[in-house]
């Protein structure tokens, strides 16, 4: 079984995903962090992440960068999001992410075009969406504890940045997929949306 989680930064589809692939027994792939590691290495290249080249060159970044801490940065998540414009970008990571979700047994996949692109078989499909306010309130107060000197309205417009970029690119846009749930976490606590995602996935496989 194949679940795609989709949706836009910081709605809390990570949390999901990962919490579905635990109740379902399946392995979890978060595909931002391969978009993640082609920005940190487009950096660490001194290429420029708008150049598809640079962009592709830095395809090829090592495994090992996968365990950098600092793509959990919102610098990286910037870069990430200006390098995933890219066709040829999406295309090299096509094939990774296609091989993770059709091994035996399945698996559960999260990023912004899982059902519409990488898995349009899967057998569940949520996409996972919140306010721009809920999701900027939500990454403050990550960011705070972190220690992060930003403002919550520095947040929202990286936010509100990230997803036109996200939703208006030509390729692979941010939309949801025809046949997707859509859960909106804006109103719910973390357990909630949980619940809401099980049983969802529950429903559509049954
Ligand atoms: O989910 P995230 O914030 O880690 O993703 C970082 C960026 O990567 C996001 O702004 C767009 C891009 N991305 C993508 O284009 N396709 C995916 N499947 C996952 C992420």
């Amino acid at each position: 079984m194949i679940i795609a989680v989709d949706g836009p930064t910081a709605s809390g589809k990570g949390t999901i995903a990962k919490a579905l692939a635990a109740h379902f027994g399946l392995p979890h792939l978060d595909t931002g962090l391969l978009y993640r590691a082609v920005g940190r290495q487009v950096f660490l290249d001194g290429g420029d992440p708008d150049d598809g080249g640079d962009a592709l060159a830095a395809t090829s970044f090592p495994d090992s960068l996968l365990d950098d801490p600092q793509l959990r940065s919102e610098e990286v998540g910037g870069l990430a999001s200006r390098v995933s414009i890219h066709p040829a970008v999406r295309q090299a990571l096509y094939e990774r992410q296609r091989s993770f979700a059709t091994q035996e047994g399945g698996a559960v996949l999260d990023g912004r075009d899982i059902g519409t692109v990488i898995a349009p078989e899967a057998e569940a499909k949520l996409f996972v969406t919140a306010s721009v306010e809920a999701r900027a309130q939500r990454r403050f107060l990550e960011m705070r504890e972190r220690g992060a000197g930003v403002t919550l309205l520095e947040i929202q417009d990286d936010l509100r940045r990230r997803d036109e970029r996200d939703s208006k690119r030509a390729v692979a846009p941010l939309v949801p997929a025809a046949d997707a749930m859509i859960i909106d976490t804006s109103a719910l606590g973390r357990d909630e949306a949980i619940a809401a995602a099980i049983e969802a996935v529950t429903q559509a496989i049954s």
